[in-house]
C-alpha cells in the first residue's frame, strides 16, 4: 500500500527533533509497490529524498520543498545455510537495533555491537552504519534496490556497493535518490565471533563466554554512558566524521597539538590497513575547547563533543549550522584539519548564517 500525504510534519521524523515539513511525504510497505513510488519520483522535477528513520540527516528548511520517500517494510525472513552460516533478509523499514534485538534473542552473532545504533536497515546500508569494531558491511550479503532511472529492481552484492567509512556506492553523487532499498540480506553465524578489543567493551561485558544478548547488553551501556538517549535529547548521533588522513598529514596536526597543548602530547589515533591514519574528531573538537559549547538551542555533547545535540528541545538548523561552522573553522584554525560530515542536509543546499 502506498500512503501520501500532503505538507507533512518531519519534527517526529528527525532524530534531531528539528521543525520542517514536507510537501509530500509517500510511504509503501510493500517492494511490488516501490515501482508506482519510483514513477511519481520520475514525474516531477521537485527534489526528492529517500530517508529512513532521519537519524543522520539535518532539515535545513522549514519545509523540505519536495517529496520525502520512506520505506515500512517490516518483513524478516531467516534461511539456515551450510557452515553454521543463517542468511536473514530484513525490509528496509525495520528499526536496525529491533533486528539486531531478534538476532541476539536467536543466540545468532554478528549484530551484536551494532546495537543501539538508531535507524533503519535500508538506511543503515547507505550510511555503512558502524560502532564498536563492526560496520554494517561486515555483514551485508546483498541490497535489492529499484533504480528509480532503469525502471528494474537490482541486486547489489557486498562488493558492488563499494562500502567504506559511513560510505556505500548509495551516497555517490551519480546514485544519490537513484535507488530505492526494498531490503538487506545478511549472513549471520550460530558460532561466537566476538569482536570486544574497542576501548572498554571487554570490561563492560564481564564474561568470559557471553552470549550475544549479553555483548549487546554491554554495548547499549556503554553507548548510554557517552551519548544522548534519544528519548530525551535529540541529535544525529556522530554529527562529524573522523578525518582520515596521510601520515604526513597526521605529523603536521600532532606538531600544531604539541604546540598547543604541549611538547609530550600525544594525538590518538588508529593505523588503517591501506597505511593512513584515522584520527578521533571528538579528541579535536575536545582539545579546541568546545566540549560543551552552545549556539542558540544547540550544543556539542558533554561527553562525547562528536555529537551536537538539541539540548533546548526546540533549537532551529540555523543553531546547529551556526555550531557546526564555530566548530570546523576553530578545528581548522588550531589543527590545520577541515572536519567531514557524517549528517546529510536536506535540501543540501547549505543557507549560510
Ligand atoms: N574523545 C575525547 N574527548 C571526548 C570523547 C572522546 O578526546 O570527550 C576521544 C578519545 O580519545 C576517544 C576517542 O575520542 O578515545 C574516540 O571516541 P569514541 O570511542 O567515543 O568514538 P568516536 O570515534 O568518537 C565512533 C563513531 C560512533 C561509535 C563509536 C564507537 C564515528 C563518526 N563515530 O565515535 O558512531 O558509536 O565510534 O564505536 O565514526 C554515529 O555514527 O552516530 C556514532 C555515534
Amino acid at each position: 500500500m502506498i500512503t501520501c500525504l500532503t505538507d507533512f510534519d518531519l519534527r517526529p521524523r528527525n532524530t534531531f527533533r528539528i521543525p520542517s515539513r514536507a510537501r509530500l511525504w509517500i510511504e509503501f510497505d510493500a517492494a511490488d509497490d516501490i515501482p508506482a513510488v519510483a514513477e511519481k519520483c520520475n514525474a516531477t522535477t521537485d527534489p526528492v529524498l529517500i530517508i529512513g528513520a532521519g537519524s543522520d540527516i539535518l532539515f535545513t528548511e522549514e519545509v523540505f520543498p519536495g517529496s520525502v520517500i520512506h520505506s515500512s517494510i517490516l518483513t524478516v525472513e531467516m534461511e539456515t545455510l551450510p557452515y553454521h552460516q543463517v542468511r536473514i533478509t530484513a525490509g528496509s523499514g525495520i528499526t536496525m537495533d529491533e533486528l539486531v534485538e531478534r538476532t541476539c534473542i536467536a543466540g545468532l552473532w554478528g549484530m551484536e555491537n551494532l546495537s543501539g545504533i538508531p535507524g533503519e536497515v535500508g538506511a543503515s546500508a547507505v550510511q555503512n552504519v558502524g560502532a564498536y569494531g563492526c560496520e554494517a558491511s561486515d555483514l551485508i550479503e546483498s541490497v535489492y534496490a529499484y533504480d528509480i532511472l532503469k525502471r528494474r529492481f537490482i541486486v547489489l552484492y557486498n562488493d558492488d556497493c563499494n562500502f567504506g567509512y559511513r560510505y556505500s556506492v548509495f551516497k555517490s553523487p551519480e546514485a544519490r535518490g537513484r535507488y530505492i532499498i526494498a531490503s538487506v540480506t545478511y549472513i549471520l553465524s550460530t558460532i561466537p565471533n566476538l569482536r570486544l578489543n574497542y576501548g572498554n567493551l571487554s570490561a563492560m561485558v564481564g564474561s568470559s563466554n557471553p552470549t550475544p544478548l549479553e555483548i549487546r547488553q554491554a554495548v547499549i551501556a556503554t553507548r548510554n554512558a557517552k551519548l544522548p538517549d534519544p528519548a530525551v535529547t535529540g541529535s544525529a548521533g556522530s554529527y562529524f566524521t573522523n578525518p582520515i588522513v596521510t601520515p604526513d598529514q597526521f605529523a603536521a596536526v600532532e606538531a600544531k597539538a604539541r604546540e598547543r597543548l604541549g611538547a609530550d602530547t600525544a594525538v590518538p589515533h588508529f593505523n588503517l590497513p591501506d597505511g593512513r591514519i584515522k584520527i578521533p574528531a571528538a579528541w579535536l573538537i575536545d582539545h579546541a575547547g568546545l566540549k560543551g559549547v552552545r549556539e542558540g538551542g544547540a550544543g556539542t555533547w558533554p561527553t562525547q563533543p562528536l555529537v551536537i545535540a538539541n539540548i533546548s528541545g526546540n533549537c532551529t538548523a540555523r543553531d546547529v549550522i551556526k555550531l557546526e561552522q564555530r566548530i570546523t573553522d576553530t578545528v581548522s584554525d588550531i589543527f590545520g584539519i577541515q572536519l567531514g560530515l557524517e549528517v546529510e542536509k536536506a535540501p543540501a543546499s547549505l543557507p549560510l548564517y
